[in-house]
């Protein structure tokens, strides 16, 4: 698999896909779509994110199971000024495997971590989410506590509905079908900084 590349159809979705019934909830499929539940930015943990998503919900439950999206474009001015100081000299790392730890600590194989080791990107932005593991130059705990604080405040009400983050909202994964279909296309690795 080349890690620049977009992916094929994704399906997030709580059905089997041969058999179309329930996956169990322990099942390793769903503990790996647990991590769609927090706000993140699909593919930020590849050398070159994506550039957008494709999301087609074909079967929705009657509650719950939404995909809610918030801004950090439109928060960032708001952010208060001790906030924005440390933004300024912090480049967060993204990493795949972080998102799946803060479901199920380990939960990559070792092998599966190598195909997508952690990567910054350049660009001035509020890049962040759940792929987001830690700060360049500060200790682990205090970048986590650095990424925490912004995502808390750019996540706010405020802030949804109009780009970048998202994520899918709870639902009885047990008792309602969802199936959503997703492909995301990768970015433009030419417009990566030198
Ligand atoms: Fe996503």
């Amino acid at each position: 698999m080349n890690p620049a590349a977009g992916t094929p159809f994704a399906r997030q979705s709580n059905l089997d896909m041969k058999t179309g019934e329930f996956i169990p909830p322990d099942d390793r499929r769903m503990v790996y779509q647990q991590a769609n539940m927090l706000w993140h930015s699909d593919s930020s943990f590849k050398p070159v994110p994506s550039l957008c998503s494709l999301l087609s919900a074909r079967i929705v439950p009657p509650e719950g199971g939404a995909t809610e999206f918030a801004s950090t474009r439109a928060a960032y001015p708001s952010l208060p000024e001790a906030l924005k100081a440390r933004v300024e000299r912090a480049i967060a790392v993204h990493d795949f495997a972080w998102s799946r730890d803060q479901v199920r600590s380990g939960f990559f194989t070792d092998e599966e971590r190598a195909v997508y080791p952690p990567v910054q990107h350049g660009r001035r932005a509020l890049f962040l989410g759940a792929h987001a593991s830690h700060v360049v130059g500060l200790p682990i705990d205090e970048g986590r506590a650095l990424l925490k604080e912004i995502l808390a405040h750019v996540t706010q009400p405020r802030f949804c509905y109009r780009c970048i983050l998202h994520r899918a909202t709870p639902f009885d994964s047990a008792r309602h079908k969802r199936l959503l279909q997703r492909t995301t296309i990768s970015g433009d690795p030419a417009e990566l900084p030198a």
